[in-house]
């Protein structure tokens, strides 16, 4: 079996949270040569989409595998140094831990882990997203393995008619639930509606039985007082033969929809879809920016990566951000631009609160006419 992990993290900012240092990719790439010499690892490539770094991987260790969590985590203090010797933006940012035990569950890293044998072809999509959450993945992930109106092959693929079931977690109650698809749609859109609270972790093909799609929902662990989790996030898709195919997982995004996480964690903004070289947010620390980075697996090497967005059929959608930024921009510190107060990441509310508690009086009692 092989097993593919994206590892990610935001280790420090070039300039503010926009992008990576090259020095700190440097180190990355260097890193993986090591850990693919040294047998840990099949291969490893470095991408990188703002300011988070992944690490994109293949094992056969299986996923939160104690030495490939351990290795990306040496890694990202390696990496946090460099941010530190540059005096880069938020050096360490999500390295919230000081010690590592066994896995990276809590420790603020995001990781999408997808173990399977590998197809004679093996077709393979890595999308990276930054300035929003694990949710941002629930509307493509419906698109392409429950709409008949993106993935054709829901119809006419008879490996695919059978369709796939959806495993959803609630990340404030901490539980866990399948859907089958399509004869739970209704049930699982009810959920998947709401991506702050309930996000899809992984898809399966009925017909196969085959995981087709891992995200990195991390459960919200409580860290210094803060809950932790909803970073960036990252997602692994299979494709072809009896999968959908490359377009079907590419065409949700040719959609410039809404998700949360743009300046300062706390702004919706339309979802960019970008290739490579253009996954710097930076109008407004946004918009939100998502890469898709195409490998064929060939006895666990990294073959590619094709940089999916590159190209002009998604013009469209990136001029659909434009003007969907420049009509939310429009609403200031106003919902639905600005999150509800609960999902705020930055907040002066408590303060508020306090300081004009004596202020805020009852509303004059009305007197209400006695019925006749
Ligand atoms: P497969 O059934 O071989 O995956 O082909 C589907 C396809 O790529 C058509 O676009
Ligand atoms: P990151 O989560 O990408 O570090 O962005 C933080 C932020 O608040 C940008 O405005
Ligand atoms: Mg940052
Ligand atoms: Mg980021």
């Amino acid at each position: 079996m092989t097993t593919l992990s994206i590892i990610k993290a935001d280790t420090g900012g070039f300039v503010g949270h926009s992008a990576v240092h090259p020095e700190m990719l440097t180190a990355a790439e260097d890193g993986l040569r090591g850990a693919a010499s040294d047998g840990l690892l099949l291969d490893g490539q470095v991408a990188s989409c703002g300011d988070d770094i992944s690490l994109i991987m293949t094992h056969e260790h299986g996923p939160d595998h104690e030495a490939v969590h351990a290795f990306a985590w040496n890694l990202f203090q390696e990496t946090t140094r460099i941010a530190k010797r540059l005096g880069l933006y938020g050096a360490g940012q999500d390295l919230l831990s000081d010690a590592f035990s066994g896995n990276l569950r809590g420790l603020g890293p995001g990781y999408a882990e997808l173990e399977f044998t590998e197809r004679p072809s093996e077709p393979v999509l890595c999308f990276l997203a930054d300035k929003t959450e694990p949710g941002a993945w629930n509307l493509p992930l419906y698109k392409i393995f429950a709409d008949p109106f993106n993935t054709a092959g829901l119809v006419i693929d008879a490996k695919m008619h059978g369709g796939f079931s959806f495993e959803v977690y609630d990340l404030y109650e901490e539980k866990q639930i399948v859907f089958d698809c399509p004869e739970q749609l209704y049930d699982l859109l009810m959920y998947i509606g709401a991506p702050a609270r309930y996000v899809v972790h992984s898809v399966r093909s009925r017909t196969l039985g085959e995981q087709a799609a891992a995200t990195s929902t991390q459960r919200l662990s409580l860290i210094a007082g803060k809950y932790v989790g909803k970073d960036d996030p990252v997602m692994i898709v299979r494709c072809q033969s009896g999968l959908p195919a490359v377009g079907e997982v590419l065409e949700p995004f040719a959609f410039p929809y809404t998700v949360a996480g743009c300046m300062r964690g706390s702004h919706h903004a339309p979802m960019m879809p970008v290739s490579a070289g253009d996954a710097h947010p930076v109008r407004f620390d946004g918009p939100p920016r998502v890469v898709a980075l195409g490998f064929q697996l060939r006895d666990g090497n990294l073959i590619g990566p094709r940089d999916l967005f590159d190209d002009p059929a998604f013009d469209g959608a990136r001029a659909g951000a434009g003007a969907v930024m420049d009509y939310l921009r429009r609403h200031g510190p106003f919902e639905p631009h600005r999150l509800p107060l609960a999902d705020l990441e930055y907040t002066t509310m408590p303060g508020l609160e306090e300081r004009l508690s004596d202020q805020w009086l009852p509303l004059p009692h009305t007197s209400v006419p006695a019925p006749r």
